[in-house]
């Protein structure tokens, strides 16, 4: 019934875990092996998308970069959930700041993610759909979060098809409608595990924020996502 290997994964069926985390950068997805997992084994280096299996607390997990943008995370999270059967993707990333309620190193639980995407397009519907999280996973990653106090904010962000917008401004139109940053998968992933009938959660550290122009140093950054990486472990296992 699954089809693998796939043209971007040469994993084999049962070497990829149930539960995936994925960061943007592949080589972020070796660093989360290394600090949090055990045991763990290279499972993917087509195109050096990396994807290493362990376990974390006794649980068999998943790490595996998802690239920039939805047409990469559309393609590997397709394969993890109809190939690979994985019933669960986390997607740890950064984000972009957009509205004022948002600081550096808060991390943002993506309830609902808006897109100015065309990738809904593939599914024919009448309409518009608002891609969402798995509630479960987003109830537990907010729970645990505030039982470590953590700085957490909970609500609906751009996943944008442009990181160097011809009009930057058309990024703070959104702020309006309350969106609190902007990153560049999360509305893909959510899309994919909506039809495939699966679970997906988005955190996302703020890095940098479009309205004042600070952003975290390479250091800062590190700190910020163990932390983050950390949350999404936890709520892996609950
Ligand atoms: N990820 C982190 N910062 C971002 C930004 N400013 N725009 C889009 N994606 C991002």
């Amino acid at each position: 019934m699954y089809i693998t290997p796939t043209p971007h994964n040469e994993a084999a069926l049962g070497e990829i875990a149930k539960t995936v985390l994925m960061p943007g950068d592949p080589l972020r997805a070796k660093e989360i092996a290394d600090a949090f997992l055990e045991d763990y084994t290279c499972v993917n280096t087509v195109r050096n998308m990396l994807a290493f299996t362990g376990t974390y607390m006794g649980k068999k997990i998943s790490v595996m970069g998802s690239g920039m943008g939805m047409p990469s995370i559309g393609i590997y999270s397709y394969e993890l959930f109809h190939h690979y059967d994985v019933d669960c993707i986390i997607r740890v990333g950064s984000a972009g700041g957009i509205s004022k309620k948002v600081g550096l190193r808060d991390i943002v639980a993506v309830m609902g993610a808006s897109t100015n995407s065309n990738y809904a397009s593939q599914f024919h519907l009448p309409g518009t759909f608002a891609p969402i999280a798995d509630f479960s996973l987003l109830r537990h990653a907010v729970e645990i979060a505030e039982a470590k106090g953590l700085s957490i904010q909970v609500g609906n962000i751009l996943s944008s098809d442009v990181f160097y917008n011809d009009l930057p401004e058309d990024s703070f139109t959104w702020e309006k409608m309350g969106i609190l940053a902007v990153e560049m998968e999360a509305a893909a992933l959510y899309m994919n595990a909506a039809r495939a009938g699966k679970k997906a959660l988005g955190l996302m550290t703020i890095s940098d924020h479009l309205a004042t122009g600070e952003a975290l140093s390479s250091d800062e950054r590190q700190t910020g996502f163990a932390e983050m990486i950390g949350l999404a472990l936890d709520t892996a296992v609950t």
